[in-house]
């Protein structure tokens, strides 16, 4: 079942599940609409014969005298008076005494009903005293409904000596139905037939906009993502997932143009030192070889470029390591200790300047130690890098809630406000003055953003050009 539903498309399903629902809804509200009149209208003719018959029975029994003790007793002659005064031309009357004999019946003309034959059954219920008898039959294919009136000699008298039995044809109720029937069956095929076409046209309305979705992404797979879906209504459920789509592929778009920014940048950067080499090759092999300070010269150069290189390999894998939480080592540190073994360790790089370790709140921190002497490291030797030997670099740290901060000041040139926006992003160098004179990357900050960011930290850069600077950053306790 499932399989065979599966081969419609979600259209067809739902237009299907609409046509059913309608239909059950339209038939059931008929079929009731019909079963109520049917009833009330039988009600309405019981209660008008009852209401007819009452006063003509009352004025026989009293014409008669049989209200009189002793004198109710039905002759042919009085039961034949009454059976035909409640005959007329679609009712018939019969006249039964106790034991459900009929002793008269009100036909006199050929066009008038046949009398009925009575029902013991129901003769038996109105003789045992129960007033209201009715029921419906069918006789020569047509509708009959038969009334049974006990006799009294008074109306609370338990006494019966007779029943009176009045039967009608239902062909005026049957005629008034089928005519009301046909309306209804009519209006109830407009009503399905304009609901099926507006349930289309709306569901056909909804899965345009799913559809013009289907084809945008057809488009972005293809590897446009100037692509955008133009749906109207943009609060509606199918508005908010374009208005997600959109966002999802201008998110796309940035991260894919700023990969291929990464990667042509990376095969520059190492290009521009690979192209040196093979410069220098070229030059030794023609000849310079021969010459021993030359040959000197050129291979010092050569290691100078590929140190470079190596280093600039080992943060290109450390930015792409680091794509993955997993790849964090945490522990945790006392960090006095640790602050105090990052200074000795760095002393041999960190001779051109006075390095200044204020200590801060004694704090437990989990943490990558090696990744976080990394941190350290590669903003120290940018504060070497950018700033005057025998200045003073500092390296402090303090609490704020549930974070650590750490402040690392140097006194250099400090870096201008236009470049302050760009100093995170991969290869990126500032114009500052590079007092050690060595080949920077361009990554030293891209990576260690990274790396504190892996950690849930994040990091920022005070600085005004000539006022030296103070790169902040922050780690969750
Ligand atoms: N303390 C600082 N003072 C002044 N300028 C700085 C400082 N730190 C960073 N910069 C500027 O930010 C730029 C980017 O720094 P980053 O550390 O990312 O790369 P880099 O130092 O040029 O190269 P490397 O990858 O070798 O560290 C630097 O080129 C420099 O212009
Ligand atoms: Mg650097």
């Amino acid at each position: 079942m499932t399989d065979f539903l599966n081969r419609f498309s979600l259209k067809t399903k739902l237009i299907l599940l609409y046509s059913v629902l309608l239909i059950l809804s339209v038939g059931v509200g008929n079929y009731y609409s019909y079963w109520d009149t049917w009833q009330l209208l039988i009600e309405n003719k019981t209660s008008n014969i009852k209401a007819r018959s009452k006063p003509i029975i009352e004025q026989w029994l009293t014409k008669n005298e049989l209200t009189k003790p002793g004198k109710n007793k039905l002759s042919e002659k009085n039961a034949l008076e009454i059976a035909r005064d409640l005959t007329s031309r679609d009712a018939v009357s019969v006249v039964l005494n106790k034991k459900g004999i009929a002793i008269a019946n009100g036909k006199r003309l050929p066009a008038e009903m046949a009398p009925l034959p009575t029902n013991h059954n129901y003769f038996n219920k109105a003789v045992s005293g129960n007033n209201e008898i009715s029921y419906l039959s069918y006789t020569n294919g047509k509708r009959i409904l038969t009334i049974l009136i006990p006799l009294r000699p008074q109306p609370d008298s338990p006494k019966i000596f007779g029943v009176i039995q009045i039967s009608t044809s239902l062909s005026d109720i049957n005629k008034l139905l089928f005519q009301h029937g046909t309306k209804q069956f009519f209006i109830a095929i407009v009503t399905f037939i304009i609901g099926i076409l507006s349930g289309y046209w709306l569901i056909g309305l909804s899965l345009r906009e799913l559809q013009k979705l289907s084809a945008t992404c057809h488009e972005i797979s293809k590897g446009d993502f100037t692509q955008k879906t133009d749906v109207k209504n943009r609060k509606g459920e199918i508005g908010q997932l374009a208005n997600s789509f959109n966002l999802m592929t201008d998110k796309l778009k940035t991260l894919f143009q700023s990969q291929k920014k990464f990667a042509t940048n990376a095969a520059h950067e190492l290009l521009t030192p690979l192209t040196g080499l093979h410069g220098t090759l070229e030059v030794l092999l023609r000849g310079a070889q021969d010459d021993r300070e030359t040959a000197n010269r050129l291979s010092k150069g050569m290691l100078k470029e590929v140190n470079h290189l190596i280093r600039l390999c080992e943060q290109l894998l450390g930015l792409s390591r680091l794509e993955n939480s997993a790849n964090l080592h945490k522990k945790q540190i006392a960090l006095n200790e640790f602050m105090i073994s990052f200074q000795r360790k760095t002393k041999f790089i960190a001779h051109t300047h006075f390095l200044i370790l204020k200590k801060g709140p004694y704090i437990k921190l989990t943490v990558d130690p090696d990744m976080l002497e990394q941190i350290l490291f590669n903003l120290l030797s940018n504060a070497i890098r950018y700033s005057p030997p025998v200045s003073d670099i500092i390296i402090e740290w303090k609490l704020i809630p549930d974070f650590v901060e750490f402040h690392v000041i140097d006194k250099g040139d400090g870096i201008s406000g236009e470049i302050l926006p760009h100093l995170f992003e991969p290869f990126y160098r500032g114009n500052n003055r590079n007092y050690s004179n060595d080949k920077s990357t361009g990554l030293g900050l891209a990576l260690t953003k990274t790396m504190i960011e892996a950690h849930g930290g994040n990091i920022r850069i005070d600085s005004k050009s000539g006022q030296g600077t103070t790169v902040i950053f922050i780690f969750p306790l």
